[in-house]
């Protein structure tokens, strides 16, 4: 069975074909990174109207040599996200679920997220624990079994990635910053400045990040003379904090739940020092982590066209479903 998945809820523009028996067979992203730079972050109205003008290429190329009528469903971002984004997404799936007479299934986001590492890691079975670090969500989920999950914990105030962007800029780096930071950490000392680690003692699992994004911002007001080594100190000892904190809450998750396997996704699990810090967990508390491949840490329509597939349309329903806000724990068995 194919499943055609189309991911529209942020700022990439995704196509891609799941077939039950060989896996992806043909996938696109547009990404719309480099026009949302200028402004230092996504713009909604720009990135609706990019979704709508590249949605068609977008398409064409994940279908590659495969016949659009030989599709058998289509699986599509219904939220979270920018809601304009999303209706741009979801006008897109019905018009294709009605043209083909084939079944429509809205898929939320962060269970696309969660569930990635499962299309290719065969081993890799719920329940499981799931860090879940983006620029838009941070949380940390026990994935009982397929739509039973369960929040243990997230930030209170910024996510991780955003955190990482908002430093980025005090430091003149490009949206998105991860990236940016984890390079000039490369050449920089961990230890140079001791920022905060908010709640890394508290007893439950959420986190807070804003407290240390604040802290880095009255370090470097109070530099007269910045230069590249000090930033990389600051990117470093920023990464540190942040990825200290990670690692104390999945520690403590694994201690609550018992369970044996971790995955981290999401854009920030890209983030090299991040798995270095985390193998050492591995080791330690004899747990399994596991990561999605590198182009699906980021939002991509392989994930959403995977989670369909693993679920039933109810017939004929192409009432619009597209919502900014919808938690994990309110999906539908
Ligand atoms: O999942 P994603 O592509 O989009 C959503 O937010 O849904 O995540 C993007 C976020 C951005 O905040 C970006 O700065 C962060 O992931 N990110 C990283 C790295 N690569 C991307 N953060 C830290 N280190 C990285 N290497
Ligand atoms: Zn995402």
């Amino acid at each position: 069975m194919k499943t055609l998945g189309i991911e529209t809820s942020c700022d990439e523009t995704a196509i891609a074909i799941y077939d039950s028996e060989k896996g992806i067979i043909g996938e696109s992203v547009h990404s719309q990174m480099q026009m949302h730079a200028e402004y230092g972050g996504v713009v909604p109205e720009l990135a609706s109207r990019d979704h709508c003008s590249k949605i068609v290429k977008v398409l064409h190329d994940a279908l590659g040599d495969t016949k659009l009528n030989s599709i058998d469903q289509i699986a599509y971002t219904s939220g979270p996200g920018l809601l304009g984004a999303l209706l741009i997404g979801e006008s897109f799936a019905q018009g294709l679920s009605t043209a083909l007479n084939i079944p429509l299934i809205s898929v939320n986001h962060l269970e696309g997220h969660l569930m990635s590492p499962m299309m290719e890691f065969d081993e890799l079975d719920m329940p499981f624990i799931c860090l879940l670090v983006s620029g838009g969500h941070s949380m940390i989920v026990d994935v009982k079994e397929k739509a039973d999950y369960e929040i243990l914990g997230q930030s209170q105030d910024d996510a991780v990635g955003e955190a990482f962007d908002k430093v980025a800029k005090m430091l003149d780096l490009q949206y998105p910053g991860g990236p940016h930071i984890e390079n000039l950490a490369k050449n920089g000392k961990s230890n140079a400045y001791d920022f905060p680690r908010p709640m890394i003692s508290s007893n439950d699992l959420n986190m807070s990040l804003s407290g240390l994004k604040t802290s880095v911002l009255y370090t470097i007001q109070k530099i007269e003379n910045m230069n590249d080594q000090i930033k990389c100190d600051i990117a470093a000892s920023f990464q540190q904090a942040v990825v200290d904190v990670l690692v104390a809450k999945i520690k403590k998750a694994v201690d609550q739940t018992g369970r044996s396997d971790v995955i981290v996704a999401g854009g920030v699990a890209a983030n090299q020092f991040l798995r270095e810090e985390f193998k050492k967990l591995e080791n330690l508390l004899n747990i399994n982590v596991y990561y999605p491949h590198m182009k699906y840490c980021g939002d991509n329509a392989a994930m959403i066209a995977f989670v369909g597939s693993k679920m039933q349309s109810k017939a004929n329903d192409h009432s619009s479903k597209a919502r900014a806000r919808w938690p994990l724990d309110e999906l539908q068995k």
